[in-house]
């Protein structure tokens, strides 16, 4: 198995807790057998999220004792404003407090100013925060993804890419004039941080611009999205990545980031424009309102300078390989044990595909946030589920919608835990795997209606 070094040293050191088998039980059941509501000292290694728990560098830190913290103007978001433009080639910029607080600027003024009878948007997968901004600017979200995507066992280099054929269908039934905007997520956080090949988003732009369509590219994770290219795509072997992700992001007209992932910062997002100058503006007026002053949306001048730095830094091929090698040797380490997990790994995250781990658990009964809380109490390790307790109940019936996928999500930060810490997990996930006949599922004991993954509580089935 491939293991790449780590490209950088290491200057400041964070403690971790070591915890008991006792203790993580305890903590577990005050958490009402929800990770989430752990407490983060109760955690040794922290696999929730690849958002904002990244590690910064020292010329990050060095560049935020530079900002210019002026309300208005501040010299930090003009050097943000050239990055972007350099990078993406998006000369208008509105920065925004994170992903969420710039979805919710974007949208809704795309859905007013298209005007349409029935506003649809189409991706190859919405995030959920996207899918929520979206439906509550009164639109609904279809999704057309590869069918590959959902054979977690089958290799495929695309698990990202949209399903062209679909996407055409949906423009004829749906009608282009009712069609808001198409929606390209780089990578396809849902099905596991899966690339999507630059052909593919190149027919789906073509395809949108000749049906009169705007192109917004979700870049939160441009840069390993732009890795994946390089190494997979024939054309674009011998491109650098930052002319492969100008290329992505040609076939675009709006950019929509959470930076708190490819940005390589702990908090931000923006909007970025190609040349509607119209829209940037009446974006800008809706940064006032909610996000505050043009120049700063949310954040503070030491916060758009890491990002200045971090943006450039997520493109380096060092960095890249080590990063998506990292994930991809967890997810072997697992192969290697018998656990099915999305194959091949994506960006930021092995998928493990706990339906098929727990074939005992209905989807009722949540197989991939026991799976979760039996990695916490086994080596303190926090997870996530991405499957039918995330998707919710139908909300005509109240019956329990049956997800595609039950995954469970091991996200890697970036540049935190070494190639040791995933020997450390793999161990665990091992352990786990096998007494899988005996884990049970979960009944709630408090199920919130809105986003109840979040502070849901839970027994174990009998
Ligand atoms: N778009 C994508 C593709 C995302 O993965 C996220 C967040 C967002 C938008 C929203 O950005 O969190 O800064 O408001 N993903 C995180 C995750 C939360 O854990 O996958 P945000």
């Amino acid at each position: 198995m491939k293991r790449i070094p780590e490209p950088f040293r290491i200057k400041t050191i964070e403690r971790i807790a070591m915890t008991t088998r006792e203790h993580r039980e305890q903590a577990l059941q005050q958490a009402g057998l929800n990770p989430f509501l752990l407490r983060s000292d109760d955690v040794y290694i922290d696999l929730l999220t690849d958002s904002g728990s990244g590690a910064m560098s020292d010329r990050q830190w060095s560049a935020m004792m530079a900002a210019d913290e002026a309300y208005a103007g501040s010299r930090s978001y003009y050097r943000l404003v050239a990055t972007i433009d350099k990078v993406f080639g998006y000369p208008h910029l509105v920065p925004a407090h994170q992903g969420r607080g710039a979805e919710q600027m974007l949208y809704p003024e795309l859905v007013r100013r298209r005007g349409a009878k029935q506003p649809v948007f189409l991706s190859n997968f919405h995030f959920d925060t996207t899918k929520v901004h979206i439906e509550l600017a009164g639109a609904r979200a279809l999704n057309a993804l590869n069918k590959e995507a959902l054979d977690t066992r089958q290799y495929h280099d695309w698990k990202g890419n949209f399903d062209l054929a679909e996407l055409a269908r949906l423009i004829e039934t749906e009608g282009a004039s009712n069609i808001v905007a198409i929606v390209a997520t780089v990578t396809c956080n849902t099905t596991g941080g899966q690339p999507v090949a630059l052909g593919n988003l190149r027919a789906a732009s073509d395809m949108a611009r000749r049906a009169g369509i705007p192109v917004v590219i979700d870049a939160t994770r441009f840069a390993e999205n732009a890795w994946f290219i390089r190494e997979r795509e024939p054309a674009y072997a011998q491109h650098s990545i930052p002319e492969i992700v100008r290329e992505m992001m040609s076939c675009g007209d709006i950019a929509v980031m959470s930076s708190k992932k490819d940005g390589l910062v702990n908090i931000g997002g923006f909007c970025a424009f190609r040349d509607d100058e119209d829209l940037f503006r009446a974006v800008q007026e809706r940064c006032v309102v909610s996000e505050g002053f043009i120049t700063y949306g949310g954040l503070a001048g030491r916060d758009l300078e890491a990002l200045a730095v971090g943006l450039e830094e997520a493109m380096d091929p060092d960095y890249l390989n080590y990063r998506i090698g990292q994930v991809a040797y967890l997810g072997e380490r697992l192969r290697a044990e018998g656990i099915p997990i999305q194959y091949p790994t994506g960006g930021h995250a092995v998928f493990v595909d706990a339906a098929a781990l727990l074939p005992h658990i209905p989807c009722e009964q949540f197989p991939a946030h026991a799976l979760a809380c039996e990695l916490y109490i086994e080596s303190g390790v926090r997870a996530v589920e991405i499957g039918s307790l995330l998707l919710g109940r139908d909300p005509l019936t109240g019956v329990q919608e049956k997800a595609p996928l039950e995954s469970m999500r091991l996200t890697i930060p970036r540049r935190v835990y070494t190639n040791d810490h995933m020997d450390y997990v793999a161990d665990g996930l091992a352990a786990v795997a096998r007494r899988a006949q005996a884990i049970r599922g979960l009944d709630f004991t408090y199920e919130p209606a809105l986003l109840r993954n979040f502070t849901a509580r839970f027994r174990w089935a009998e």
